[in-house]
């Protein structure tokens, strides 16, 4: 609470820059978004991995790579109690395939498909769609160097994206090639910087010099002209990616799912090879990826296991939850059934009958502060009701209660009906049943 005393030594405690309370307003959306896309997680197969919000710093240096955006500047890191360096996941990929490993899951199953969901974290500067504590559902599928496996997980993002009633997103979709390619694409794109390089932003004069793939989505207008003209890794591809590119591209063809090809979408993380791929959504101003994904052949090997091959997505909640409170109904939950009574020995009968209505799976509250009944139906009123269920005076005396349907006509003879305290449930359930 903001402390209304200016100078009091009570200083008011706010929640961290970057960060979010979600409200009963706001979960009620996001559960249902949740529920949505684990139905089709589960639907492809897909089984939930849970790992530690805290990993080892070294993790994320050799996954994501040191000369990236999220390693140098956006990781909050620090020395926990025994001394050593821990960090706050920024991503589940890193963390997904250290679990592959430490479980030697690979030697149990030739593919395994799993997903997550849960808070990642990145000191990156704040704005609408991009926080310091976001949520990411991702999948991974590890096992399978195949397209098809490219083409599961493509079709799989765009199902997800679907399922929770995103209709305004474009698949766009590239290739990085693999260490056998990219260092001859590398080398003379350097030499297209370098010749370039006062039209460039000062950052980027830097990437230049250690990560200059990044130059190619600067947002930055002068780059992005720079990035525009730039030679496209497309055309440096070998044989073996290309195959797979085209194998990617005519799986997609046959699943209907258009996609424009985007030499300029490097992604933010080093792991990245072959195929790479962004759902954008429309409407979200310029953080406008929702999902982001891609191969990533060499991970599992430079983490100190097996060469393995494997792909996966991570999509943002709450990118995509931005979108659909413009686009969707607020959800509705559950009918209420509210229970109103008259004095003591009324919230004394009510007590039970609370108890069994919820023990049936109804949603039952009531006002819990002693009030007159006039009031109670004001409270109902408020919550929404769908059934007020009265316990006054009158019914009390005759055993019974009074089921007051909000949603009927005022007049109409079913609007308001008595019936025994033991024949409740029934009443109820036939109320009910006719919404
Ligand atoms: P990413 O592109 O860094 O990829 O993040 C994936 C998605 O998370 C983005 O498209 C965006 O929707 C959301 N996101 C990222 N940063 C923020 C932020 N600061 N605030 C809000 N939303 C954000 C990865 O994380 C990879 N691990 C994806 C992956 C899985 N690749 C292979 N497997």
């Amino acid at each position: 609470m903001r402390s209304s005393c200016k100078g009091s030594p009570l200083e008011a405690i706010q929640v961290i820059r970057g960060m979010r309370d979600l409200l009963p307003e706001q979960t009620a959306w996001w559960r249902r978004m949740e529920r949505e896309l684990l139905g089709v997680l589960e639907r492809f197969g897909y089984q939930e991995l849970r790992t530690p919000l805290l990993e080892p710093t070294a993790l994320f240096k050799r996954s994501i790579g040191e000369a990236t955006d999220i390693v140098e500047k956006e990781m909050y890191t620090f020395q926990d109690r025994d001394g050593g360096w821990v960090t706050l996941r920024p991503e589940g990929t890193a963390s997904a395939v250290r679990a592959y490993l430490e479980n030697s899951t690979w030697k149990k199953e030739p593919v395994s498909r799993w997903y997550y969901l849960g808070p990642m974290f990145r000191h990156e500067r704040p704005q609408k769609g991009r926080y310091r504590m976001f949520s990411q559902v991702g999948a991974e599928l590890l096992g399978a160097g195949e397209p098809a496996a490219d083409v599961e997980l493509v079709d799989l993002a765009v199902e997800c994206v679907r399922a929770v009633g995103l209709s305004d997103v474009t698949l766009e979709l590239n290739s990085l090639g693999c260490p056998a390619c990219r260092p001859a694409y590398r080398e003379r794109l350097v030499s297209y910087l370098g010749a370039q390089r006062a039209g460039l932003c000062e950052l980027c004069q830097r990437r230049m010099e250690v990560n200059p793939l990044r130059v190619l989505d600067c947002k930055v207008e002068g780059c992005q002209r720079v990035a525009e003209e730039a030679p496209r890794i497309l055309d440096f591809l070998g044989p073996e990616c290309l195959a797979h590119l085209e194998a990617v591209r005519a799986g997609l063809e046959a699943l209907g799912h258009a996609y424009r090809l985007n030499h300029r979408m490097v992604r933010g993380l080093d792991y990245y090879t072959r195929t790479t791929f962004e759902l954008v959504s429309g409407g979200l101003g310029s953080q406008s990826a929702v999902v982001g994904g891609g191969r990533y052949d060499g991970l599992v090997a430079q983490l100190g296991g097996p060469e393995i091959p494997a792909v996966g997505f991570a999509a943002g909640l709450d990118r995509i939850l931005l979108r659909l409170m413009e686009l969707r109904e607020r959800p509705a939950g559950p009918p209420v059934l509210f229970v109103a009574s008259h004095g003591e020995a009324g919230s004394r009968a009510a007590l039970p009958l609370v108890q069994r209505l919820r023990r049936a799976g109804h949603k039952v509250v009531t006002d819990v502060r002693a009030g007159s009944l006039k009031a109670q139906l004001k409270r109902a009123d408020k919550e929404g009701a769908r059934l007020v269920l009265v316990l006054g005076e009158d019914e009390l005396r005759a055993g019974e209660v009074s089921v007051k349907d909000m949603a009927a006509p005022e007049g109409a003879p079913d609007k308001q009906v008595r019936c025994a305290l033991g024949d409740l449930e029934r009443v109820v359930g036939e109320k009910l049943g006719g919404v």
